[in-house]
Order: C-alpha cells, then sequence, then structure tokens
C-alpha cells in the first residue's frame, strides 16, 4: 500500500471535485463531446479522500465512481455547473479537473434529427465557465483550484487563467509534443498568485494526483499557520 499520510489542513474538509468531460447533446443519439476520460479528476478525488478529505465528486463521461467518494453523474456543462453550485456553499474547496466543452450546440432536438432535416452548419453557443461563476461568490478561505493543458507559452496562459476565474492555483500541463493525452506519466506545474511553482511529476496519474494533494496541503498549512 502507498501510505498516504493524513494532510493536518485537509483531514474532515470538504472538497468538491470536477472530472471529466462534458457532453453536450444535439439529439436524443448526437453528442458533442472531447477526449478527456476523467481518469485524473477520479484520482485526485482518491487522494483527497485518502488524505482526510470528505469528497463530493461531480462526474461526466463512464467512468465508474471511486469508492468512499458521494459521486453525482451530469452529461452538460450546464448540468455539472447546477450540481457544483447546489454544493459549493456547504465546501471548503473546489478543483476543477473536468473537461468541460467550450461551446454547445444552440438548440436541442428533441426527436432525432433525420438526414434530409439537418442544417450543414451547426451553431454553437458558450457555455458557462463553472470555476469564474463559482469564484464569484467565494467565501473568506474557501479555495479554488484549477487545471490546464496548453499547447504554447503554458505558463503565461496557466497566469491568465488564475487571475481571470480568481483561482488559488493553476496545474498547467505542457502538452508541446503531443504529451498529456495518454501519455504514461505527466508532469504539473503549479502557477499562483506568488508565480510559477516547483514542477510536480513526471509521474504516473495516481502518484501524480497524491503529490499535489500533498502540495496543497502543505500550502494550506502555511497559509493557515
Ligand atoms: N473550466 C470550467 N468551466 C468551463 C471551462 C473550463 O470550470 N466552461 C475549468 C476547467 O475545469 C479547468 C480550467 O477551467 O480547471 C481551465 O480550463 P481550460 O479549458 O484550460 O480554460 P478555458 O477558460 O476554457 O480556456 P481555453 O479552453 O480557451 O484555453
Ligand atoms: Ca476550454
Amino acid at each position: 500500500l502507498h501510505g498516504t499520510p493524513k494532510s493536518r489542513s485537509l483531514t474532515g474538509r470538504r472538497v468538491l471535485i470536477t472530472s471529466g468531460p462534458t457532453r453536450e447533446d444535439l439529439d436524443p443519439v448526437r453528442t458533442l463531446t472531447n477526449r478527456s476520460t476523467g481518469a485524473m479528476g477520479i484520482e485526485l478525488a482518491r487522494a483527497f479522500r485518502d488524505a482526510g478529505a470528505q469528497v463530493q465528486l461531480v462526474l461526466g463521461g463512464d467512468l465508474p465512481a471511486p469508492w468512499g467518494v458521494e459521486t453525482t453523474r451530469v452529461r452538460s456543462a450546464q448540468e455539472m455547473l447546477a450540481a457544483c453550485e447546489a454544493r459549493w456553499g456547504a465546501v471548503d474547496g473546489l478543483v476543477g479537473a473536468a473537461a468541460v466543452a467550450d461551446q454547445r450546440p444552440e438548440a436541442y432536438a428533441a426527436e432525432k434529427v433525420k438526414k434530409g432535416d439537418g442544417p450543414e452548419t451547426m451553431v454553437l453557443v458558450r457555455t458557462p465557465d463553472i470555476l469564474a461563476t463559482l469564484s464569484g461568490t467565494k467565501r473568506p478561505g474557501q479555495w479554488i483550484l484549477g487545471f490546464a493543458a496548453e499547447s504554447e507559452d503554458h505558463l503565461a496562459h496557466a497566469a491568465a487563467k488564475l487571475q481571470k476565474k480568481g483561482l488559488d492555483a493553476v496545474l498547467v500541463n505542457d502538452i508541446q509534443g503531443g504529451r498529456a493525452f495518454g501519455a504514461q506519466a505527466n508532469t504539473l506545474t503549479p502557477v499562483t498568485a506568488q508565480g510559477p511553482q516547483a514542477p510536480i511529476g513526471p509521474l504516473p496519474k495516481d502518484d501524480l494526483a497524491r503529490a499535489v494533494v500533498q502540495w496543497w496541503g502543505h500550502r494550506l498549512e502555511a497559509r493557515e499557520s
């Protein structure tokens, strides 16, 4: 067993985690989604649980829910936001590991669209930003971690997201050269208001999740002392 030491700053704390892809439906049989599986968010849920936190997971995609974690399944970005909003007031922190679709089809057809009736172009509209929305109603002491995968200028993009969404840290994955998707080992660089921090990894997803939780636990302890 990999022993995960309980974290002083996380034991008994309530942590809300988003994970997985969202699915933006066009009609009862067609959907717009992305290649995320939700594996990293599930590993984070396990790692926070093992560090002593009470974890609630809002999960898109098809992976099974982890043991010991209250899981709510959602499809769309709008459903994910609603599930998070319902829980946000009662938690200490939020971890946004979901790959939320940035756009959804403008219209949903209740009946399957026939080939001859379907338009040749699809009109998309923006989905709500879950982290930005919730950070707007952040209580003192509440914290939010975001994730980002960037193919260029990863530290600058992460710093911009930190500011724009009102986050406490963005953990950024440099996916230059096709790393991250399906890779064996990943590296995450935390970017905080103090700038880029020491990279975490390269590690496989389960060890990486434990290392992230340990890093964040230490930061919370420093913040609280
Ligand atoms: N995120 C979110 N709601 C969205 C989009 C993203 O909560 N509608 C969260 C993700 O879960 C992640 C962080 O915001 O923790 C960064 O996601 P990312 O896709 O990198 O940011 P975007 O603002 O969508 O920017 P872009 O895709 O243009 O890089
Ligand atoms: Ca995005």
